[in-house]
């Protein structure tokens, strides 16, 4: 049982396996003194060592030019291999199933012109209400481009009335009334506002079973959950390597392709000579002929500087390993949540609800607070605690293991605690 006091919480950070990890990381600063980072899930922060792997491409290209490509310790044309392996462990993947490319739009976009295939009255699209507006743009275009009402053809699951989270049973059932007429399920891994974890295993199954493709944005989810893509049958999922992944901002996205459709020639994509057999590539001939893995998606030359600053995170995540980091994720919960309840257990009154599942997988808490959001949310910028608002009424944070200590979770309650009072 844990004990809400200082003398406690640093007894939590001395037996934490992961505490010299945060000195890797370079924290954003206010006069002088570091801040408390919570917005891995925006933005994850920037490595120490992400300006010397940038350096060493920019002086390969300088002592090399466009032969860095093909020469030297590292060269560019294999540099994919870095980030695969690493990310495949992450995602739970074969490494052939993952390619680094382009942006999370667009790969989601790409990657409907292979899994949306609408076909006589199978059209539909199911999705959670409130999804990322950049996901509900993409499938709303998909879906003109084919000719096909949004309205009609888009499926939104809503929350039951007076919920904030969207039930599993409501989901499937969803799924299982429209079985006859639909051709994809898009779902997140964890919702960006509610932070709420989806069981991508059941929706995965409930779509397949319903004749449907089943793809995933895992913006959310990706080095924050543990996944498991590859068993679960997903037949795509997309992420950006900016949140959790520390890649830096608009860095390369990440795109999983399910090993079973590298070698269907059936499969419909819109192609580029990056995603062109390797050995053959650079005869330059006519006719496309796919990489037989998920690389066969890329289509344009990737940029080595975006490659080594995610290269410089996934280094950290290999070095500190990801069942290591799964492990401080849960105990890093479990006391944020032990000090969330304590927190209204204090305070008793109505002035704070927990849109999050209590106690869930994910590293995301977004906390609806009825009076005083905005000034509590204020305070905690002024006590060097950097959170996240959302209008009108709610609070952000994710303590992420790689950086933060349990120390950083206990201002931040101690802040918001004294706020309350
Ligand atoms: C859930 C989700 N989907 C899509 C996006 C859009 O990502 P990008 O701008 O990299 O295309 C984001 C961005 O934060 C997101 O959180």
């Amino acid at each position: 049982m844990h004990e809400a006091s200082l003398g406690y919480v640093h007894k939590l950070d001395m037996q934490d396996d992961l505490k010299e990890f945060r000195s890797k990381f370079r924290f954003p600063e206010h006069n002088g003194k570091k801040q408390i980072y919570f917005l891995g899930n925006s933005l994850g922060l920037q490595p120490v060592t992400t300006a010397g792997y940038i350096n060493k491409v920019l002086d390969q290209w300088q002592a090399e030019g466009v032969e860095s490509f093909f020469r030297g310790n590292d060269p560019w044309m294999d540099y994919h291999d870095h980030l695969t392996r690493p990310l495949a462990g992450i995602l739970g993947a074969l490494p052939e199933e993952i390619t680094v490319m382009n942006q999370l739009t667009v790969n989601l976009h790409l990657m409907l012109i292979s899994f949306y295939r609408p076909q006589g009255k199978r059209t539909k699209i199911i999705c959670e209400a409130k999804a990322f507006p950049s996901d509900q743009y993409m499938l709303e275009t998909h879906v003109k481009h084919y000719g096909f009402d949004p309205g009609s053809t888009i499926i939104e699951v809503q929350p039951k009335s007076g919920q904030y989270l969207i039930e599993e049973e409501d989901i499937l059932a969803a799924i299982d009334k429209h079985r006859d007429e639909l051709a994809l399920v898009l779902w997140g891994g964890v919702n960006y506002y509610t932070g709420q974890v989806f069981n991508i295993k059941a929706i995965a199954k409930a779509a397949h079973d319903a004749g449907a493709k089943a793809g995933f944005d895992l913006a959310h989810a990706a080095g924050n959950i543990s996944l498991n893509l590859h068993d679960w049958n997903v037949d795509f999922a997309c992420w950006c390597n900016y949140k959790y992944l520390n890649g830096g901002p608009g860095t390369v996205g990440g795109a999983f392709i399910h090993q079973r459709y590298h070698n269907d020639s059936s499969i419909s994509r819109f192609a580029g000579w990056w995603g062109y057999e390797k050995s053959t590539r650079f005869l330059m001939e006519k006719e496309f002929v796919p990489v037989k893995s998920a690389e066969g998606w890329q289509l344009s030359t990737p940029s080595p500087i975006l490659h080594a600053c995610l290269r410089a995170s996934l280094d950290i995540f290999d070095e500190a390993g990801w069942h290591k980091i799964q492990e401080k994720k849960k105990l890093l919960n479990d006391w944020c949540w032990f000090l969330l309840e304590h927190l209204i257990e204090e305070s008793p009154g109505d002035n704070i609800e927990f849109l999050t599942t209590p106690r869930g997988e994910g590293s995301q808490v977004s906390i609806l607070v009825k009076r005083n959001g905005k000034s509590i949310f204020e305070s905690l910028g002024a006590h060097g605690i950097m959170s996240d608002w959302r209008e009108p009424d709610v609070i952000r944070i994710a303590p992420v293991p790689l950086y933060n200590s349990f120390e950083d979770v206990w201002h931040f309650y101690e802040v918001f605690r004294s706020m309350m009072k």
